[in-house]
């Protein structure tokens, strides 16, 4: 399948940033600025955003995504949020397995996997990140790391659950440090992650699935980094924190 066949996806992870009025001040900005947008933008707000992020985007083009959810539906876990209650509330993405919880709250593959598994469930749509630190990268085990993150993130998942997903490569050592992987760095790591999709789930499915590249993406390098075959879309920190230049990226991935 040619790229162009594939989604282009565009999602905004606003991480712990944007109380309910800047929530309502940044999203009505933005909803004009993407209105003709050519590819899909998601914006993934902390939990206490996500209804007024839903009021706000009802019968736009503007999706709306989590930022991580819990394994069990229900139950004694203090501080959580269950997939079916985000499903319930209207979301319909969340990000999953991102390295500030793999670094930060003792996120591993495996709780990655389950709460994948939850999230299919209550039917999200997972946006999977996956990536590598600088020592990986430097120890020449980037490869390696990348398809074990995938391989195991997956286990349990068909070939139709596959068909609901994003995968989101991030470099960690591009996050938030304005150090961006290369254009060439970006597609060849999203491409092995097309070709693990393949091996586990044949070449079509493989190619159906958005791979979006994340890390220090913006304004200016954008166009460069959605010009790789195999990148098709970014997930955006601190750029989506600012309607202008969040929508200069949605443009440069409308083209
Ligand atoms: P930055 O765009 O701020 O580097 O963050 C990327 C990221 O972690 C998106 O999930």
């Amino acid at each position: 399948m040619n790229k162009a066949l594939r989604p282009a996806v565009i999602a905004g992870n606003w991480k712990m940033n944007n109380t309910r009025p800047q929530t309502r001040e940044l999203l009505e900005a933005l909803k004009p600025l993407v209105a003709g947008a050519g590819c899909q933008v998601v914006v993934c707000t902390p939990f206490t955003d996500l209804e007024a992020a839903l009021a706000l985007t009802a019968g736009t083009n503007l999706h709306v995504g989590a930022q991580n959810c819990h394994w069990a539906a229900s139950g004694a876990f203090t501080g959580e949020i269950s997939a079916p209650m985000l499903a319930e509330l209207g979301v319909e993405y969340v990000v999953l397995g991102h390295s500030e919880r793999r670094q930060y709250f003792g996120e591993t593959d495996a709780t990655v996997n389950r709460r994948l598994r939850a999230a299919l469930d209550a039917g999200l749509r997972p946006i999977l990140c996956v990536g590598e630190t600088l020592d990986q990268r430097e120890a020449g085990i980037t490869g390696e790391v990348v398809a074990m993150q995938v391989k195991a993130a997956l286990c349990g998942v068909t070939a139709e659950e596959l068909g609901r997903m994003i995968v989101a490569y991030e470099p960690v050592w591009a996050i938030g440090t304005g150090r961006t992987a290369t254009a060439g760095q970006a597609g060849e790591v999203c491409g092995l992650i097309r070709q693990v999709a393949a091996g586990l789930y044949g070449q079509a499915a493989a190619d159906a699935l958005p791979i979006q590249y994340g890390g220090s993406m913006n304004a200016k390098n954008a166009a460069e980094l959605l010009a790789q075959p195999d990148v098709d879309g970014g997930l955006i920190g601190g750029a989506s924190l600012k309607a202008a230049d969040f929508a200069a990226i949605v443009e440069a991935a409308s083209k």
